[in-house]
């Protein structure tokens, strides 16, 4: 088969790295960077530690207002996929590179796989919910991470091309866990294990809004261990904007970092108290490694965390964070929900199953 692979954003790198390895064992791929995320520390540094083959080509879209972002992409892959008239083409996930790379193949009636397929929080606000309906509704194959997301897609109707492969991160999560070392990496941070919170924040509900990213802040300042917060460049942007670059200085607990590398992630996250996050994959991990997590947000894709105990919704109240991260635990139940870790050899099975000549 030749396929083409469209990546942009971050959590895509990571997701795309096992499927990469295990598609080039016996096929061949074009890999297509948007250019979605460009920052070393949002893009090359994921390429460099997860062995990801450099892009064979890199669109350069940067950053922009959705429509502008999308449509650029859009026209800009059309012509691409024309060029390379590939079997299928794969999109991960629910950004706008997931949107413009699923449109631009099934107007060309190229095959669409969607990795990450059948994910909803039904919040349509959020853009990526956006993003992932309508991929979902173009793609001919829908490659599920959960049971939940499968029972998601039947209820929109969709059945043909359904297939529970499991979840990709864990297969990245389980080859890079390795080369972590969990004491070089607190000590590189001036934390010591188990008695500090790690922190994310970039969706754009909370990171936009001052009032809720105020809260976030008063709600971290109030801890009863540090918080290393790694600041996307979306918030590091805002948090000036938005006039709380001083709220965050004062706030003597808070230590915010740059975005992490992949292997600094797994570091903290593994040697965390709790991770405190609105990042949808960072939930994932965090159950990954056994690991709770507090959500800021309303709802949840990824909601067998929630409901086996590991995951609480917080939203962005302070006083909410606050008990929810007083209230963090273990549960003794701890599943398999997201499949073996081999997620990316059922994918390429499926892919052969339905395109291989
Ligand atoms: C995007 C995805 C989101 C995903 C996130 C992971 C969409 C709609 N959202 O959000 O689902 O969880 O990626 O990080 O696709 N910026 C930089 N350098 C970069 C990239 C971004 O400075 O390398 C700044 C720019 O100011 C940009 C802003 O971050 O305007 C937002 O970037 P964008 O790619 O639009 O969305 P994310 O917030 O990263």
């Amino acid at each position: 088969m030749k396929v083409v692979s469209i990546v942009g954003a971050r959590p895509q790198f990571v997701k795309a790295a096992p499927v990469c390895r295990a598609l080039r064992e016996r096929h061949t791929e074009v890999l297509v960077h948007s250019g979605q995320h460009y920052d070393y520390e949002m893009s090359d540094v994921f390429f460099e530690q997860l062995g990801i083959p450099a892009p064979d080509y890199n669109l350069a879209v940067g950053s922009g207002g959705h429509g502008r972002q999308t449509g650029e992409m859009l026209g800009m892959l059309e012509e691409l996929l024309v060029e390379l008239a590939p079997d299928c083409v794969i999109v991960y996930g629910d950004t706008n590179t997931t949107l413009a790379g699923g449109l631009a193949a099934a107007k060309l009636t190229i095959p669409v796989a969607h990795v990450e397929a059948g994910l909803r929080s039904y919040n349509r606000t959020m853009p990526e919910e956006i993003n992932r309906v309508v991929v979902d509704h173009v793609s001919d194959l829908l490659l599920c991470p959960t049971r939940a997301a499968v029972a998601n897609l039947l209820a929109e109707g969709i059945t043909d091309g359904v297939e529970l492969v499991g979840d990709v991160m864990l297969d990245t999560a389980r080859f890079f866990a390795e080369n972590v070392d969990i004491a070089a990496t607190v000590q590189e941070f001036g934390v010591e294990e188990g008695r500090f919170y790690l922190a994310t924040v970039h969706r754009a509900s909370t990171s936009d809004n001052r009032e809720r990213l105020a809260s976030v802040i008063s709600a971290f300042s109030t801890l009863d261990h540090p918080v290393i917060w790694a600041i996307h460049p979306r918030t590091a942007k805002n948090l000036e904007s938005l006039g709380l670059g001083d709220m965050l200085k004062r706030a003597e607990n808070i230590r915010p970092v740059p975005p992490l590398s992949y292997i600094q992630t797994v570091g903290l996250l593994r040697a965390a108290r709790g991770l405190i996050t609105d990042s949808g994959g960072m939930q994932k991990e965090a159950y990954f490694f056994g690991v709770p997590c507090v959500t800021l947000r309303e709802e949840t894709e990824w909601i067998e965390t929630v409901e086996l105990g590991w995951n609480s919704l917080a939203g962005t109240d302070e006083s909410r964070i606050a008990q929810a991260v007083a209230e963090l635990s273990r549960p003794d139940m701890h599943p398999d929900v997201y499949g073996d870790g081999r997620a990316a050899e059922a994918i390429v099975a499926s892919l052969e199953k339905r395109y291989a000549h």
